[in-house]
């Protein structure tokens, strides 16, 4: 286990894309955990998404704050220069949560402008703002991002661990994401930036994204329309509870990594289940919790509204993690299971839908 050497207890932590899904379970366990930590979130709150669900997380947060003033959000891109560095000039940050993104793989093959511009322009600034930061202060003592499983492309070889080769992307996501990792090192070495990549394996949760297949297809549902099962439901993931995900970035943020052979301070982890679920299965655990939920009847027809489709280009078959370096580092390793997290997921959708 590595021995910790950044105490949150007190720091000042910008976190970019807090109104999203993982950023705001972020601010909430943070606040939760550290009352003494300040939480800036910087979020253009795009509507790639119902708004209202990013509202309604930022609503939450509010409520979670332990003491006055303990989170303020600006609203505004990170592909802004202007922002950033106000932010970095004013807030000063000590550590930097970056999950502000364009994400989605799908999206990418219609919208590849909104990935250049956040995931490119917009972790570029992060990395001179971080950079600029030593000028006249301390600066950043960690740069966390998050990076994502679809490095992996099609790579054969399973698990999917840090030490594979990344380098054939088969989406502009996944290509995004990949450079992301290359620009970090490259500032890690040139600036001394302490900075740690996490690639994060489909996180699903309450209050999560309505662009990912389980709550897209509980929509579907509800509406009476059918789902489709990409690759034949022969596609396997794994799937990693949104609680679990914010313990490992919560892990990760203390530990500021040492020089490594290279003479950067940086480190690159897997973060998933470890467990990969085929989609048919994950289907089955889904529908049996909106039933136990009373999302949908006991005799809804569920056979009646799936359609088994072939693979979307950009899709990979199976992605499962590699988490043996977490493991060693921070003595960590998601443990939810699917059921008791689609339960959680299931619970929420009642509540917030009114159903
Ligand atoms: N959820 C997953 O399964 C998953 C898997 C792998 C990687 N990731 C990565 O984790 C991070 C968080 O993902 P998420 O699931 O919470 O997504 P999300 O879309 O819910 O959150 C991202 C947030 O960033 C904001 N944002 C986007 N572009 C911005 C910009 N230019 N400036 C400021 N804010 C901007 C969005 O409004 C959104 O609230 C992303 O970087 C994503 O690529 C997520």
């Amino acid at each position: 286990m590595l021995d910790k050497n950044i105490d949150l207890s007190t720091k000042r932590i910008l976190v970019t894309g807090a109104a999203g899904f993982i950023g705001a379970n972020l601010v909430m366990e943070l606040m939760q955990r550290f009352p003494g930590c300040k939480v800036l979130g910087i979020d253009n709150v795009n509507n790639y998404y119902d708004v209202g669900i990013k509202e309604y997380r930022l609503d939450r947060i509010a409520e979670a704050a332990q003491v006055d003033a303990q989170f303020e959000l600006v609203r505004g891109s990170i592909a802004d220069r202007d922002i950033v560095d106000r932010v970095f000039d004013e807030f000063k940050p000590e550590v930097v949560v970056n999950l502000a993104a364009q994400a989605g793989v799908r999206y990418s093959i219609e919208n590849p402008d909104a990935y250049m511009e956040s995931n490119m322009i917009g972790f570029y600034n992060i990395l001179e703002a971080c950079r600029h930061s030593y000028d006249n202060s301390d600066g950043v003592q960690h740069l966390v991002y998050a990076s994502s499983s679809s490095v992996y492309g099609n790579n054969k070889k399973i698990p999917y661990s840090v030490e594979d080769q990344v380098d054939n992307p088969v989406s502009l996501y996944a290509a995004t994401k990949k450079s992301n990792e290359l620009l970090a090192h490259a500032y890690s070495k040139l600036y001394g930036i302490p900075s740690t990549g996490l690639r994060f394996f489909t996180v699903y949760g309450p209050a999560g994204r309505p662009d990912m297949a389980y709550f897209g297809f509980t929509n579907k549902l509800i509406k009476g329309e059918t789902i489709r099962i990409f690759n034949y439901g022969n596609c396997k993931r794994d799937f990693t509870f949104v609680d679990d995900i914010v313990k490992g970035i919560i892990s990760v943020m203390q530990v500021a990594p040492a020089e490594n052979e290279t003479g950067a301070r940086y480190k690159v982890y897997n973060i998933g289940n470890n467990d990969p679920v085929n989609l048919l299965d994950f289907v089955d655990i889904l529908q049996q919790e909106l039933v136990e939920a009373e999302v949908l009847p006991e005799d809804y027809d569920f056979e009646g509204h799936k359609e088994l489709v072939p693979m979307q280009p950009g899709d990979v078959e199976i992605t499962y993690a590699d988490v043996t370096a977490l493991e060693e580092d921070f003595g960590f390793k998601p443990s939810t299971s699917l059921r008791e997290g689609l339960r959680a997921f299931a619970r929420w959708y009642k509540e917030y839908y009114r159903i």
